[in-house]
């Protein structure tokens, strides 16, 4: 089996939060699947260009196409190919960083991550039974987790059946026991892993 990690830890905090999050849940499923083995995609400085109006024909017209073979594709490749997918992205303005949107836009190409029936209905591609979405936040995350959302409605999208979600709110709270949350949620993720 094999795991790929997308690493969206972008952060000034040393260490990051939700890389100490994703590192513990890492260790823990290595752990428990000794054969199995785990793929890094760093979005941490990797520069994906957005569609824009001086690139978007020229993608769009290879997939229109059907070259999916073509180097536009890797990254969606990568991604429908993988058998687990983890996620890890510190909470920003209600989502997560714009590197991950990025990917988002990259990873769902039709007929790659997902496409549609004669009839009209969208199909999922990817081979994964299991996404995990794993964050930290300085606040709650109760009222408007907007990118654990929309990662969870891509998912069905791209025929991944599980969606999983663990967070550890309230970060920069200081009047709150904050590191007792955080280790709350790696302990979950620990959990989880043996499972995932
Ligand atoms: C650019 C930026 C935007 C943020 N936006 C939010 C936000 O909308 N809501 C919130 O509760 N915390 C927000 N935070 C705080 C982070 O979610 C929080 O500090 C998190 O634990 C950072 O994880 P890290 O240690 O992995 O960087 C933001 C932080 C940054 C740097």
């Amino acid at each position: 089996m094999n795991l790929l990690f997308i690493n969206c830890c972008i952060s000034m905090h040393t260490p990051s939060r939700t890389a100490l999050l994703a590192d513990a849940f890492l260790a823990a499923w290595q752990a428990a699947h000794p054969a199995d083995t785990v793929e890094v995609v760093d979005l941490r400085s990797m520069t994906i260009a957005p569609l824009r109006m001086d690139n978007i024909t020229a993608y769009e017209t290879k997939l229109a196409e059907g070259r999916t073979a073509d180097p536009d594709f890797a990254l969606a490749r990568q991604f429908a190919a993988a058998d687990r997918i983890v996620i890890a992205a510190p909470y920003w303005e209600l989502s997560f960083p714009a590197q991950l949107r990025l990917y988002i836009e990259r990873i769902s190409a039709l007929n790659i991550a997902f496409g549609y029936t004669p009839e009209g209905k969208s199909v999922g591609l990817c081979r994964a039974e299991k996404l995990l979405f794993l964050t930290t936040a300085g606040g709650p995350m109760e009222n408007a987790n907007c990118g654990s959302e929309h990662l969870r409605a891509l998912s069905q999208m791209y025929g991944i059946d599980q969606y999983c979600f663990l967070g550890a709110a309230l970060q920069d709270v200081k009047e709150i026991d904050h590191e007792t949350i955080l280790r709350q949620t790696i302990a979950q993720a620990e959990a989880l892993a043996k499972t995932f």
